[in-house]
């Protein structure tokens, strides 16, 4: 598993770049009928079952919609940030366990509630502990929207692992587990962090680009490594590095090439003798 490894709200002097926005009113592709009618053939399960994760979105969303109006946010890692970033995550796991096979009811309701903690309290203590408050927070959430006690042992235990690897609720390791993870780490090195990473240092070009190099390297390292567990996740991954590295590279280049041109020395044109 890849933990979390950059603090995502190092950023306390940015600007605000949004101010909240209304929820989604459209469904996600991952709570469509047909999923929740394919389940029920598949597995047999019951129509108590098929509304679990419109209750879990729900949930969410309205925990998004009463935090959003509390100013203790981070200036750039606001409350719509982690709302949106939580859909995509949701979207990444969905695609992940569709494409490897793994529960897609159980990842997608592990993505949506993954960084919950954080719509408790947007300053959370200490953030290496999010994943495990988040579990904490999750489990009445899942019990409540009809997921038996097994299934939510699983999820809760996905919760707690996805930013360290660490739980204090011991559990075998799951793919479920595996998918949130990965989805996470997909959505954080997506294109919008790099506008993020950028929006600090915007009017000052060579403070934008002077780290850069640095940056690009650790890229190419985790693009080399590529730690993620599931082989849709990565694959989804290097995408979202290659991104990353070709657009930092030619920011690279426009700062190389923000300075006067090197003229060459200006040669004596050749005298050309006509022959007759
Ligand atoms: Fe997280
Ligand atoms: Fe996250």
């Amino acid at each position: 598993m890849m933990p979390e490894t950059e603090a995502i709200d190092s950023n306390p002097t940015a600007i605000r770049l949004s101010q909240p926005r209304q929820s989604c009113k459209i469904l996600p592709a991952y709570m469509t009928n047909s999923l929740r009618r394919e389940r029920e053939i598949v597995e047999g399960r019951s129509m108590a079952t098929e509304r679990r994760l419109e209750r879990i979105f729900a949930y969410v969303a309205a925990q998004h919609r009463r935090e959003a109006a509390k100013d203790e946010w981070d200036p750039v890692y606001t409350a719509d940030y982690r709302w949106e970033h939580t859909q995509r995550v949701a979207h990444y796991g969905d695609l992940i366990a569709r494409e490897d096979g793994f529960d897609r009811e159980l990842c997608v309701a592990g993505c949506l509630l993954h960084d919950i903690a954080y719509f408790h309290s947007a300053k959370v203590q200490d953030w290496k502990d999010h994943g495990r408050i988040g579990a904490r927070i999750s489990r009445s959430v899942l019990l409540d929207a009809g997921f038996s006690e097994k299934e939510t042992d699983i999820v809760c235990h996905a919760i707690a692992v996805h930013v360290d690897g660490k739980t204090d609720t011991p559990h075998p390791h799951t793919s479920v587990a595996d998918v949130v993870s990965d989805a996470d780490n997909v959505d954080r090195f997506c294109a919008y962090r790099v506008i993020l990473r950028c929006a600090d240092d915007l009017g000052d070009f060579q403070d934008m680009t002077a780290p850069l190099p640095k940056r690009v390297d650790q890229l190419r390292g985790y693009r080399e490594k590529n730690p993620l567990e599931t082989r849709t996740g990565r694959k989804l991954f290097a995408g979202k590095l290659d991104l990353q590295i070709a657009f930092y590279e030619s920011l690279m280049q426009d700062a190389a090439m923000t300075q006067p041109p090197l003229l060459e020395p200006r040669q004596e044109q050749a005298r050309t003798v006509p022959l007759e």
